[in-house]
């Protein structure tokens, strides 16, 4: 796995409609991120193609599609996303979607499965009629993903710790420098606490994307990891 550098951990999730935005975002910030990420805003507007021309060009690409479908799409997607030579590809962590993953994982493409939102909380999943808490929930699903073969698990900072524990890869979204706004995450951590507490990358969107200096921003961030890193020793 290549989360190795402060700057190789820190994924920028190009969340926006617009071309000529995400291209300015990479360029501004280029060199100081390890992973850029595509997630479904962009995809509907021609970002999947954008992501090919930035896997061409040597960058690694995170496909975001959070996929969960009957098995025989959801292999069929993840083969179409080799194409693209994205390095990660979301799914939900469902069983079944999983095992279609890995079962038609290409060459060079991880299987990254997301356990629960990181905008949900206990009384959202009550709500979607699960009976259990964010917490189990996410505890039951790093342990499927782990047995059937996923590589990475993307899960809030609050549990990296017990996603570390699977043996997976940990990403975690959530992440927030003490003066950036949340936004609408309920379970955050600044990136400190978080790789210290086991997540080998940070997923950052907003307090990158959405800031006057996407370049500085990113910074803070690297330096943040650093720090993370050098308190896990
Ligand atoms: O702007 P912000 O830093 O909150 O963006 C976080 C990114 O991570 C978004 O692209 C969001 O879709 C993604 N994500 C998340 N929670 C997950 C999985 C992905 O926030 N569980």
């Amino acid at each position: 796995m290549t989360f190795s550098t402060p700057q190789s951990r820190l994924i920028v999730a190009l969340d926006t409609a617009d071309r000529a935005a995400a291209e300015r975002l990479v360029e501004a910030t280029e060199g100081t991120v390890g992973v850029y990420k595509v997630g479904l805003e962009f995809a509907m507007a021609g970002g999947l193609n954008f992501a090919k021309e930035l896997a061409d060009a040597g960058h690694a690409v995170f496909l975001d599609m959070k996929l969960l479908d009957i098995a025989n799409t959801v292999a069929s997607a993840v083969r179409s996303a080799g194409g693209i030579g994205a390095r990660y590809l979301t799914v939900h962590a469902y069983p079944q979607a999983i095992r279609a993953a890995v079962s038609a994982r290409p060459q060079g493409l991880s299987i990254v499965a997301v356990t629960v939102l990181t905008s949900m909380d206990d009384e959202d999943l009550r709500e979607t009629g699960y009976a259990d808490t964010a917490s189990a929930l996410v505890e039951k699903r790093i342990a499927q993903a782990a047995s059937l073969g996923a590589d990475c698990i993307v899960c809030a900072p609050t549990e990296a710790a017990a996603a570390h524990r699977s043996g997976l890869v940990v990403i975690t979204p959530g992440v927030r420098l003490p003066d950036d706004a949340a936004g609408d995450q309920k379970r955050i951590a600044t990136p400190q606490d978080a790789i210290r507490a086991g997540a080998d990358a940070i997923v950052v969107g907003r307090p990158i994307n959405a800031a006057a200096d996407p370049r500085e921003a990113a910074l803070r961030y690297t330096a943040a990891i650093a720090e993370g890193l050098a308190a896990r020793d």
